[in-house]
């Protein structure tokens, strides 16, 4: 540390400033500290190291996720870790009151869960997006398929019954709504700025373009972006939503954080 350092203590962790950036000192109750947004700091397991540097203003509030909630998003199947679910709560969680964060890929709502979470404490709203038949990579045969959310009637997938549930039981209709239909069509005839917008759609290449094309635009000025299963090394995972990534960095997005594979971007006012 150097002179021009010093130190926030906060009930579970310690943060640092030093040369007026902020540095990692402690432990969470989930794990490090990783991000700070708005001026507001968020804590999230991230993976990294205590004494990792991380971007951004430090100063006062800490946001977590009810509790509840929070039991209630990891009892959902799906698809989203731990710490980011609470790092995508924290991004969520900045949102302006009266603002609109959409979801690309609702499947049984686990994501939906931590941000309806933010939602019902910032006053805004969430909406959802999903066909529910499932992404190229959730069909039978493939590495995320899940015979349990196959119509037996059909044999199709349905993961709207499973969605509908775990929201009802987390008690969050109220800031959730449910659109039902293809990401590219909704998006196409969607007219109402979005605050945050949340892309974890199909990965294949495809659908992970048509996804962006589609909703980027809809991002309000100051509004953020998070797109989730960012892998720049091809060995980790597919490469479509890092791809998407990078064309919000060529778009004038700015990278804000990263939790795990979470990307947390600001579209620049
Ligand atoms: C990776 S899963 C979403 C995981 C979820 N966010 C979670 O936390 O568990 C992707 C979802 O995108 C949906 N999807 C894929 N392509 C779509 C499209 N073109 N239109 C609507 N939904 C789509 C699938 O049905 C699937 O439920």
């Amino acid at each position: 540390m150097t002179e021009s350092s010093s130190t926030v203590r906060l009930p579970q962790l310690t943060i640092g400033v030093e040369n007026d950036q902020p540095i990692i000192f402690g432990w969470s109750a989930y794990g490090p500290v990783s991000a700070l947004f708005h001026g507001r700091l968020a804590i999230m397991a991230c993976g990294g190291e205590p004494g990792r540097r991380i971007d951004g203003p430090v100063s006062g509030s800490t946001y977590l996720v009810d509790k509840g909630l929070r039991r209630a998003a990891l009892a959902a199947k799906g698809f989203m870790p731990e710490d980011e679910g609470d790092a995508l709560y924290a991004a969520a969680r900045t949102v302006p009151a009266g603002g609109l964060i959409l979801e690309v890929g609702s499947y049984c709502g686990k994501s939906t869960i931590y941000l309806a979470a933010a939602a019902r404490e910032a006053g805004a709203q969430v909406v959802t997006v999903d066909h529910h038949r499932g992404s190229d990579e959730n069909q039978a045969g493939w590495e995320h398929h899940d015979p349990t959310v196959v119509d037996p009637r059909t044999g199709r997938m349905d993961t709207l019954p499973f969605l509908r549930r775990n929201l009802e039981d987390a008690g969050v209709e109220d800031v959730v709504t449910l659109v039902i239909g293809r990401t590219e069509q909704v998006g196409g005839w969607w007219t109402t700025p979005v605050s945050l917008l949340f892309i974890d759609g199909g990965h294949a290449e495809y659908q992970a373009q048509a996804d962006y094309e589609a909703w980027a635009h809809h991002v309000a000025p100051g509004g953020t972006l998070l797109i989730h299963d960012v892998f720049p090394d091809p060995a980790d995972g597919g490469q479509a939503p890092y791809h998407i990534f990078l064309r919000a960095l060529d778009d004038g997005f700015k990278e804000r954080s990263r939790t795990g594979s979470l990307r947390v971007l600001d579209r620049v006012p």
